[in-house]
């Protein structure tokens, strides 16, 4: 992982291919690009890992399998690990896959995959207790979201739940995306079509609101917690 704190890439390698896209931010500096501000700071890096984590545990029963979608270099599977019986770790770069595997180190029971951005063939239907998203939902195009919610509904066991988080359109300025080609800035959604995506699949469990960015770029995020609902389409 680099050191250095990139240049600014012209509008963040947006290609329109978010596997393309993601590489060419993980070789520039993939701690830059998952958390802003932190390409010169390992250890609040690490940290909050470790924060993030301890938030997760509460939806991790002993014994549970978890998967960390957009997992980027690991940075919270890495300390999530020790608590779980086993956890899938997936990601659409494989740069971000590779300096996980360093990040992570040897002896690491994490499973990696590197997948098409859109759907999760490495997970068996009904194997997972818990998936989070943490920081990611937001940066996949519309379709691909649409896509993972299906997903997940198809991989998590009943009584399952997925934790993730978007852009609160209701909450935020509106600014355009083009959806695409920009592989990097935040999805919003409404209140109104998050309820409609996830109907007959999830039931919601908590919804939250965080605040993020400076200036122009100052958004409210919508944290969700869904159970997956068993009688819903697949
Ligand atoms: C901002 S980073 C967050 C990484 C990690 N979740 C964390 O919190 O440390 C976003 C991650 O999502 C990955 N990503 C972007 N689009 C994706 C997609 N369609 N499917 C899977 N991963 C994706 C990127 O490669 C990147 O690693």
């Amino acid at each position: 992982m680099s050191e250095r704190k990139p240049a600014p890439p012209p509008e963040h390698f947006n290609t329109g291919d978010m596997k393309r896209d993601w590489d060419a931010r993980a070789r520039a500096c993939a701690r830059e690009y998952i958390l802003t501000g932190f390409a010169d700071q390992p250890e609040g890096f690490v940290r909050s890992g470790r924060e993030a984590a301890a938030s997760l545990l509460a939806f991790c029963a002993p014994g549970a399998v978890v998967l960390d979608l957009g997992c980027g270099v690991g940075r919270v599977a890495r300390e999530l690990e020790a608590y779980v019986a086993e956890i899938h770790a997936v990601d659409v770069s494989a740069e971000m896959i590779r300096q996980a595997r360093e990040y992570v180190g040897p002896g690491s029971r994490i499973r990696f995959h590197v997948n098409d951005g859109f759907t999760l063939p490495q997970l068996a239907v009904g194997s997972v207790d818990f998936a989070f998203s943490l920081l990611t939902m937001h940066h996949v195009t519309r379709p691909a979201f649409e896509s993972y919610l299906r997903e997940l509904h198809r991989i998590l066991k009943p009584g399952g739940r997925f934790w993730f988080s978007v852009v609160s359109r209701d909450r935020s300025p509106a600014y355009d995306v083009d959806d695409a080609r920009d592989t990097f800035t935040g999805r919003s959604y409404s209140d109104a079509e998050l309820d409609r995506l996830l109907r007959g699949r999830f039931q919601e469990e908590r919804r939250w609101f965080t605040q993020s960015g400076e200036g122009h770029w100052r958004v409210t995020y919508v944290n969700l917690v869904v159970g997956k609902l068993c009688e819903g389409a697949d």
